[in-house]
């Protein structure tokens, strides 16, 4: 992960301030009052720190914005980054800080003053986070170091806290890059390679090829990728970190490498988005990469269909009826509408090998929930108020934002098809509803089930507070903290 921070915490040293180079970041409280580091670099500059706060400027320094003062005379710093944060600041504003830290660091080395702040480990993580670049396809990509250097009162304490945090950080990282990465280079095939090397990490990762697939009747995932050359794939990624005999919590990922629309195919404007229809697998695959990597004390089995929804002679028509690994037969109106073929025979599968505590698809299923939500909440939809309230407040916390949606068996009663035992689309009206509808045909009784609709956030065109354009790695946060809240005790 060549984008990942590295911290290194120590103690404050002022001593070591004026002879850095590289940037030098501090922490001012929003009463301007200068701590220690900040009164060093004061003096080193002969006041010009005083001097911003004077101004009454510690405002553009609020709230993940930052002041930066150029080759600041008397250091041999390249920078002075000034950051307005309380020293007893709650998280997700020391993460805000650190965005901004992360947004200023180039290619050189950082050293953060972080005093007596209470959330170093917290700043570290926003900075990691918005640090994230994707370069590979840049022929002029400069190679970042991205070494951080954090003086701060207990480093002994901030250290362990960092390390997890930042196994949350790689996470997202690799959701993003998996998110970010164009349908001619990841492919099904390369996509389950890159899951597979995640066996080093502790996990157990089986691909189950198209062969298998049709053993198991997976007939609905299978109609989806027929039209593509590239094959169909089922990864099942294992993470066994908790007591031995206690039944997984269940990830499910869409995974539609590129999704043209097949025969119903999409017009050409905007087409190119699609390359990040595989965003749900893509989730799913970052959460598992963060519980290795943190170790997490619990079950949790990731599953992801991985599929290239295609037109071809042998694509799926308009009007075939397909039968799904359940048994229920699916009569497919519109082929754009495949997330869902994808989704419920990994549901079924899922459900019939580990029968889980509980399930939580994520899927970029339907464009209606871009219209009713925007790029500020992905849809929620539960059939259980205890598990939904635990994601919902994991969501809350992290900062990911996260909005409930109804069920109800009126929506459910608009996928009834002539000839099949249901239809693949509703209709114009509540499409992410009756999409979640035909998700829930595929729930069996007793199973906790979230779907999260996260086609508005998974992939946005403007900055976010933790990422630059492009994929997001939402969920990744939202998710890790689920699995400690719930199985880590
Ligand atoms: N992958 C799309 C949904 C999507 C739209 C994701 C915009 C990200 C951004 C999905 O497969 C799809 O095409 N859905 C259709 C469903 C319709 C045919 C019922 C849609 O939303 O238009
Ligand atoms: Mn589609
Ligand atoms: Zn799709």
């Amino acid at each position: 992960m060549p984008n990942l921070i590295a911290p290194t915490f120590a103690a404050v040293d002022l001593d070591a301030i004026a002879a850095f180079e590289g940037r030098v970041a501090l922490l001012i409280g929003a009463d301007g009052k200068l701590d220690a580091g900040a009164r060093r670099v004061n003096r080193l500059t002969k006041g010009a720190i005083a001097r911003v706060v004077e101004a009454g400027k510690l405002e553009d320094a609020k709230a993940g914005k930052i002041i930066t003062l150029n080759y600041p005379a008397g250091m041999a710093a390249t920078a002075l980054d000034i950051i307005c944060l309380e020293r007893r600041c709650d998280a997700l504003d020391a993460r805000k800080a650190g965005a901004a830290l992360g947004k200023a660091l180039d290619k050189g080395a950082a050293l953060l003053l972080a005093g007596s702040n209470a959330k170093p480990a917290q700043i570290v993580l926003g900075a990691a986070m918005r640090a994230y670049e994707f370069t590979p396809h840049k022929s002029d990509a400069e190679v970042r170091a991205r070494s951080l250097t954090v003086m701060c009162a207990k480093p002994e304490e901030a250290e362990p806290e960092a390390h997890a945090f930042l196994a949350v950080a790689e996470g997202a990282h690799m959701t993003r890059d998996l998110t970010n990465e164009p349908a001619n280079v990841l492919t099904t095939t390369e996509f389950a390679i890159r899951l597979k090397e995640m066996e080093s990490l502790g996990l157990v990762v089986e691909v189950l090829e198209e062969a298998e697939l049709e053993r198991l009747g997976m007939r609905t995932l299978l109609s989806v990728g027929q039209g593509s050359d590239s094959p169909s794939k089922v990864v099942v990624m294992h993470w066994n970190g908790g007591e031995k005999g206690v039944k997984p919590l269940a990830l499910i990922g869409k995974g539609v490498v590129f999704d043209t629309g097949g025969i119903s195919l999409k017009p050409a404007a905007g087409m190119e988005d699609m390359t990040m229809d595989m965003g749900g697998a893509g989730v799913v695959s970052g959460v598992m990469r963060t519980l290795a990597l943190r170790g997490a004390k619990a079950n949790v089995v990731g599953l992801v269909g991985l599929v290239e929804n295609m037109p071809s002679s042998n694509a799926t028509r308009p009007g075939d009826v397909i039968k799904s690994m359940k048994g229920d037969t699916v009569e497919v109106i519109n082929t754009d509408a495949e997330g869902r073929l994808v989704l419920c025979d990994v549901m079924w599968y899922a459900q019939e090998r580990f029968a889980p505590v509980g399930m939580i698809d994520l899927a970029t299923l339907t464009g209606a929930i871009v219209v009713g939500l925007g790029h500020e909440n992905a849809g929620v939809f539960s059939n259980d108020d205890a598990l939904c309230s635990a994601f919902l407040n994991a969501a809350e916390a992290e900062g990911e934002g996260a909005w409930r949606m109804p069920l109800g068996q009126a929506y459910d009663d608009l996928l009834k098809s002539r000839i099949a035992d249901m239809k693949n689309i509703g209709g114009r009206a509540a499409g992410s509803v009756t999409a979640a509808q035909f998700l829930q045909r595929f729930v069996k009784d007793g199973t906790p089930w979230i779907h999260l609709d996260i086609a508005g956030v998974a992939s946005v065109k403007s900055e976010t507070m933790l990422a630059p354009v492009g994929a997001t790695g939402w969920g990744v946060m939202s998710l890790s903290r689920l699995v400690q809240d719930l199985y880590e005790h």
